[in-house]
């Protein structure tokens, strides 16, 4: 069982089936860019509004005192002319302010922007909430003929006397307007900011993802593949590094496998070189049956050449033939030597050497899967063979091929009962097994392979190279 999102391939390599490093990087990164750009952008704003209410309260308090100085000895002096140009040159000064007025220790205005206000008592209005004081000068945020204003009061003093009182009315529109553009802006910059913030998170988690990509395909391929492509590698931070000693590592692996691999296939042989040894020992302690084995496997690898087996399972046919009676071993000489037919009790004994063949087999894992074959190559087609009593598909390809040329070679060989058949005579005896013995098609085959022969040249038959 794998672990969730991970699916667990031949050879327990692991492939990604869920969400990929990339996407979860990008998902958690993303988030979080976004969370970081919303609270600067809102920071920002913030701050801006409020610098700009400070400046804005900052200018007025200021220009509130130049006229509270500028009206002093004017006031004093009764100059209202002069009260009335330092009035009317401060509103002028400045588009935000709203009105300017000077009134005298008695607060009577003396001087206002407005002609209609000269003469009238000061109308004073009740402050939303102050704003603060700045020196002498209090600010204060009011309602006055319907607009929001920040009032400023500036007491005027002259030689040391309280002679009147300037104030300042300063709109607080404009203040709206700049915080409402600068916010505009702030957050059309930062709109820009979140996009570009997509777009870089996504390149971001593409650029640290694709060097562990390409080392997990790199992985797979040294998993799943005799030849290795070394994994790209341009970067010299720790991933670069990282993949260059992976791709050392997998180069050791690969010539540590193929020793290896060598290692296996020269011991195989060497196995299988001593087993044939054995074999050929074998036929050489019956006269009788010198070279039957050889002889077994090229005749049977002929017919499994024109039947279409390839040339690896030729090789194991053809090895399997060599072995095919190497249970005799076992078989006393007094039993397999014996110059008469045999007895019921010895034919049982000489019927064990395919299950004593298996067993000398089983001691080299390399020939392992030669045991069926060499088990099964006197089952009969019809189940009436041994040792199991399988048939027909159940007996393996290979087993029935050694069968019948294991039973040609026996007939055309003398033995010391009787004289070795002609090839005709083997291979009507065969055909009459065809059904029983042996599989039809098999024995047809067999035949035709025979009869394609040149018809008087049986020594060679016994010898040939099919
Ligand atoms: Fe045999």
């Amino acid at each position: 069982m794998g672990t969730e999102g991970i699916e667990t391939g031949p050879g327990g390599i692991e492939r990604r089936v869920g969400v990929g490093l990339r996407l979860k990087l990008f998902g958690f990164l993303l988030p979080l860019v976004f969370l970081l750009i919303v609270t600067v952008t809102l920071v920002v704003t913030e701050v801006t509004k409020f610098t700009l209410r400070r400046d804005l309260l900052q200018r007025g308090a200021a220009i509130s005192r130049v006229v509270s100085l500028s009206a002093g000895h004017s006031l004093l002096a009764k100059d209202p002319l002069g009260l009335d140009r330092l009035v009317s040159e401060t509103r002028a000064s400045d588009p935000d302010i709203a009105f300017v007025s000077i009134r005298d220790a008695s607060d009577i205005v003396v001087a206002h922007d407005r002609v209609t206000e000269r003469g009238k008592p000061y109308r004073p209005v009740p402050p939303l909430f102050p704003l603060g004081t700045f020196g002498d000068t209090r600010a204060d945020e009011v309602v006055r003929d319907g607009r929001r204003l920040i009032e400023y009061t500036t007491p005027i003093s002259f030689a040391g006397r309280r002679v009147g009182i300037a104030s300042l009315g300063l709109s607080m529109e404009g203040l709206a307007t700049a915080q409402r553009s600068i916010r505009q802006r702030i957050f059309a910059a930062a709109a820009i900011i979140l996009v570009a913030a997509f777009f870089g998170t996504l390149l971001l988690s593409s650029f640290i993802t694709t060097p562990v990509k390409r080392l997990h395909q790199g992985v797979l391929s040294l998993a799943s593949s005799e030849r290795f492509q070394p994994v790209p590698s341009h970067s010299s931070d720790e991933l670069g590094a990282l993949t260059r000693n992976f791709n050392r590592m997998a180069e050791t692996i690969l010539a540590q496998k193929n020793s290896l691999q060598k290692k296996a296939l020269q011991l195989e042989e060497s196995y299988v070189s001593m087993v044939r040894v054995i074999a050929a020992s074998l036929d050489a302690r019956d006269p009788y049956t010198m070279g039957h084995s050889t002889r077994v496997a090229r005749m049977s690898c002929a017919l499994g050449r024109r039947l279409g087996i390839n040339e690896e399972e030729l090789s194991h046919l053809e090895r399997a033939a060599i072995f095919h009676d190497l249970g005799k071993i076992q078989t006393p000489d007094d039993v397999l030597l014996k110059g008469e037919r045999l007895s019921r009790a010895e034919e049982e004994q000489m019927k064990n050497h395919p299950v004593d063949g298996t067993e000398i087999l089983r001691m080299a894992p390399f020939l392992h899967r030669y045991i069926p074959v060499v088990r099964a190559h006197h089952e009969w087609y019809n189940g009436e063979g041994y040792p199991d009593g399988i048939r027909g598909d159940e007996i393996p390809l290979h087993a029935q091929l050694i069968a019948l040329a294991d039973a040609f070679d026996a007939m055309t060989t003398d033995r010391p009962y009787r004289e070795a058949l002609s090839t005709q005579d083997a291979i009507d005896e065969i055909l009459q097994f065809r059904g029983t013995q042996f599989s039809p098609e098999l024995a047809d085959a067999f035949a035709k392979m025979v009869r394609e022969m040149p018809p008087t040249d049986e020594t060679t038959l016994k010898s040939m190279a099919l």
